[in-house]
């Protein structure tokens, strides 16, 4: 059994962006610039968009936040995705989700310009993305793609079955591993809550993909024998460790791992490749932009 470590990967990554951005700040150019919103005080947010700033600080791209206020009006927000859509010094932006019951996610994704959308969410970029063009990809995918590239790990003509149909994680891996592609030509098979015979279908993985956000709920008789999974879950579980709590997958992690050909740990996997994903995206909106 082999890990999959995000991290090393996540360094490889943020090495290559840096010396990208070192490169532009040498020819005078200004450095690629990141914005991101965040509505209300959610904890798991706080700590994505603290992550994302440091990541950005590492690799050279300037990184503002717009923190509003829970109450904060949908009206208020578009406005503000409106300025940013139209700032020539930001190549790219996000809204973290989730946002407040009184905001529509659905309106907000779509207000966003297609080509500032690093987060790959916008209808435009999911329907370039399925029709296999140029596209913003989503970060969480995007970041599975990264982790079975650079370990060279074989994707075709094999069965990956994807545990979880949420929009942005379960479908957009299925149809990017199903793409003509590499990483892709899978035959994959997409689980849901309404799936009949699931530890069947997912014991008969080549690859696994866990994702259906239910904590430690893969176990190993559900795991084919030399199996590669990749275990996209991140729950906090409260203990009486210094800290108070500890964070586990989707994935029972003890159990399965002896089973795998390659296994992506959590903490250390896919959760640290997302931030990646996102700084690449930026880097990428960031040579578009200058083209125009
Ligand atoms: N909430 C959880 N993951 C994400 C993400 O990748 N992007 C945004 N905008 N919100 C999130």
């Amino acid at each position: 059994m082999k890990l999959i470590d995000g991290k090393q990967v996540a360094v490889e990554i943020k090495k290559e962006l840096a010396a990208k951005s070192v490169a532009l700040i040498d020819k005078g150019e200004r450095a690629p610039h990141l914005a991101a919103i965040l509505v209300g005080e959610d904890p798991a947010s706080l700590s994505y968009i603290n992550g994302k700033e440091r990541a950005c600080r590492e690799v050279g791209i300037t990184s503002t936040i717009y923190r509003l206020e829970e109450s904060t009006s949908e009206k208020k927000l578009l406005e503000i995705i409106d300025f940013l859509n139209k700032d020539e010094e930001v190549d790219g932006f996000i809204v973290q989700i989730p946002l407040p019951a009184h905001i529509s996610v659905d309106r907000v994704i779509a207000a966003i310009d297609p080509s500032k959308d690093v987060d790959g969410f916008h209808p435009v970029n999911l329907g370039k993305m399925m029709l296999g063009k140029p596209s913003f990809l989503p970060a969480t995918p995007y970041g599975i793609l990264q982790l079975l590239e650079r370990y060279k790990i074989e994707t075709e003509g094999k069965h990956c079955v994807v545990l979880g149909r949420s929009n942005i994680v379960g479908t957009p891996i299925s149809i990017m591993l199903s793409r003509k592609s590499s990483p892709g030509n899978c035959t994959v098979t997409l689980c849901h809550t309404k799936t009949v015979n699931l530890k069947e279908i997912s014991a008969s993985a080549d690859i696994l993909i866990a994702a259906m956000g239910q904590p430690g709920s893969v176990t190993a008789d559900m795991v084919k024998d030399g199996a590669v999974v990749v275990d996209v879950g991140i729950h906090r579980i409260v203990d009486d460790s210094p800290k108070g709590y500890h964070i586990i997958g989707d994935v029972k992690f003890d159990e399965v791992a002896p089973k795998c050909s390659y296994i992506t740990p959590v903490p250390g996997g896919v959760g640290v490749m997302t931030v990646i994903s996102l700084l690449m995206n930026t880097m990428k909106a960031y040579e578009e932009n200058a083209k125009r």
